[in-house]
């Protein structure tokens, strides 16, 4: 049995919270045995440094916040994600190395390969086995987290261009491994959507020979 490794990706709103809680319930109701993980957090220690990287109150030079992202993402491998693979369960993660890539280098501007280096130094070269990528206009996504009354945090609040760039910076890297990405038009139904995720995530399953009924 091998463990499977499933990301959720996309600009801010683009709805991979919602989309990666509906496919969990799905693969949890047909047998798998399946382990949500969120980044920046999992582990407590990740879960703080997840507060340090959202707070406003702070300046971060943009090679101090990456390495606080790979800190958080080295604990959430070693400790949730490999253990969790390596007993053959799902792992769908909401976000991972691609959004360390579209928002630390394309985003901010830090150079791709240094980036690239460093994530699979953080991450012990684990890569996901699918990525859905949620395609959104950025104004359309900050819009939709207008409407959820939540402040906004010190990733959200960094400009319109900052989130263009992001939106730019997965498409180009989805291009790059069309084999991994499966990218959604963010603004289609949910159940749509919810059907081609799942109809995705099956396909990837089978051929992993993931895990079923631990
Ligand atoms: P979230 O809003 O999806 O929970 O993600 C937290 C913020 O952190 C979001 O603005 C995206 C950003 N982020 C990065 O800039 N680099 C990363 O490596 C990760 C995982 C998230």
């Amino acid at each position: 049995m091998q463990g499977v490794f499933i990301t959720f990706e996309g600009v801010e709103g683009a709805g991979k919270t919602t989309r990666s809680k509906v496919l969990q319930e799905a693969l949890s109701a047909a047998g798998y045995s399946v382990r949500a993980t969120r980044e920046p957090g999992g582990p407590p220690v990740s879960e703080r440094v997840r507060e340090i990287l959202l707070d406003k109150g702070l300046d971060l030079p943009p090679v101090c916040e990456l390495m606080l992202f790979l800190a958080a993402r080295a604990a959430n491998v070693e400790m949730v994600i490999l253990p969790w693979l390596a007993r053959g369960g799902v792992v769908v993660g909401d976000r991972f190395t691609d959004a360390t890539l579209a928002y630390q280098a394309f985003g901010r501007g830090l150079p791709r390969p240094r980036v690239e280096a460093a994530c699979r130094f953080a991450a012990g070269g684990l890569v996901p086995d699918l990525t859905v990528l949620l395609d959104l206009d950025p104004e359309e996504g900050l819009r939709r987290h207008a409407g959820d009354g939540r402040p906004r945090d010190r990733m959200e609040e960094a400009g319109a261009d900052f989130h263009r760039r992001i939106r730019e910076g997965y498409l180009t890297l989805a291009r790059e491994d069309p084999d991994r990405y499966l990218v959604l038009p963010g603004d289609r139904s949910p159940e749509t959507l919810d059907e081609l995720i799942l109809r995705r995530a099956e396909e990837v399953l089978r051929r992993k020979n993931g895990s079923r009924d631990q």
